[in-house]
């Protein structure tokens, strides 16, 4: 294979001709993104995930977006308890395929930068140049825990954030010894060989959704990935991509913004209702769904029963993110309308991306394709 272009745009992938990106999220995690007991919920292992990833990129899929995960939630299925370390699983699915983007998805504070700078420039060259970062900087203190590591107030973790990613940059650009001097870092004489594949750099990410959160992806990221709240209307979500890529551009920069979901489509609306229920409703993980309230101080004590039964049920369907349920002109029809909303592409996960994934390639990408969303696969 040819050396590839220089420059970011250029790399494959993130910017290619799809005006709606598709990736696969929570792969890496036993669960994925769905907190339920079925029998066939995702297992995470490397078999599986080594098939998801040669199946997507034949498939003509985008990325690959794994969860920063150490810790699991418990309950009956120790819910996301089995995950692999994110940057190695993107190294080696990154090595069997040919096409997509693979991201890591890493806590700044809890590696040194120049380890993860190298870390994923090798990863970069095994992919040539299609590994991407998603940069996190944390929210839950039982992780950091086990790493000895303090969780800094909100504010503090993103100006050290701004720091280990300046690092990182110039460990990925500098062309000689450099310094660095800030205030949680001063690194002395910092040599860093080799850079990226073919003298770009990764793409980065960054999911922040506080104020601080999002000024620091308009900053430093290519992409932003943000929920869109299920009953956002497509003006209110239209306008806030279009605030978002307004703020990039008086920055003098441009953000692609994506979101995240969980897909079941069925032939008919009724059989996805069915799985859905099946999954998301009687048979749902309702201990680890609650321990994950719990770790964001939302309890059956602090909230009223209706209040509580709300925001439970909106974490157990889709944990955050988008649900598409429906046949596939129904996903497909939602799926427009992410993208008539100025969105650049969303993260889907599955219950079992393996037995779901071919489903929706045979039936939901050639209808976005007819309707000029996607390049046929
Ligand atoms: C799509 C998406 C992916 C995320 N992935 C992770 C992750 O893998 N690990 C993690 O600790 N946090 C993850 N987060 C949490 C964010 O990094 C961020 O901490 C959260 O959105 C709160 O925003 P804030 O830091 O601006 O308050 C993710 C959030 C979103 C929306």
């Amino acid at each position: 294979m040819s050396a590839r272009t220089a420059s970011l745009p250029d790399r494959i992938a993130m910017y290619n001709g799809n005006v709606l990106k598709i990736g696969m999220f929570g792969a890496n995690c036993s669960s994925s993104r769905t907190a339920t007991k079925v029998p066939e919920r995702w297992s995470a292992s490397w078999p599986d995930c080594l098939a998801l990833a040669r199946m997507a990129d034949a498939a003509g899929i985008d990325f690959m977006l794994p969860i920063g995960r150490w810790k699991g939630y418990g309950g009956a299925t120790d819910y996301q308890g089995e995950t692999f370390e994110t940057v190695t699983w993107a190294a080696g699915l990154l090595a069997a395929t040919e096409r997509l983007i693979v991201f890591g998805t890493v806590h700044a504070p809890l590696i040194a930068p120049l380890i993860a700078a190298k870390e994923f420039v090798t990863a970069d060259h095994i992919g040539q140049g299609r590994f991407g970062l998603n940069l996190v900087c944390g929210w839950n203190e039982g992780e950091f825990e086990m790493f000895g590591a303090t969780m800094r107030d909100h504010e503090a973790r993103y100006d050290y954030a701004q720091e280990w990613l300046d690092i990182v940059k110039l460990a990925w650009s500098a062309p000689d010894d450099f310094d660095f001097a800030g205030r949680y870092f001063d690194l002395k004489q910092i040599r860093a060989k080799p850079k990226p594949y073919g003298g770009s750099r990764p793409m980065i990410m960054n999911a922040g959704a506080s104020p601080t959160g999002q000024a620091f992806a308009l900053r430093n990221c290519d992409a932003l990935f943000s929920h869109i709240s299920y009953g956002m209307s497509l003006d209110e979500t239209a306008g806030y991509v279009a605030r978002l890529r307004d703020e990039a551009r008086r920055q003098g920069r441009d953000i692609d913004i994506y979101t995240v979901g969980v897909v079941t489509c069925r032939p008919t609306a009724g059989e996805a209702e069915e799985y859905w229920r099946r999954c998301i409703v009687d048979n749902a993980d309702w201990d680890a769904v609650d321990n994950i309230l719990a770790m964001r101080d939302i309890t059956r004590d602090n909230h009223s029963p209706a209040e509580f039964e709300r925001l439970r049920n909106h974490q157990a369907n889709g944990m955050g993110g988008l649900p598409m349920i429906g046949d596939p002109d129904t996903v497909t029809a939602q799926l427009a309308r992410l993208a008539a909303a100025g969105l650049t592409g969303i993260a889907v996960s599955f219950v079992n991306y393996l037995d779901e994934l071919p489903y929706f390639c045979a039936e939901v990408l050639p209808r976005l394709a007819r309707l000029g969303l996607r390049q046929p696969a």
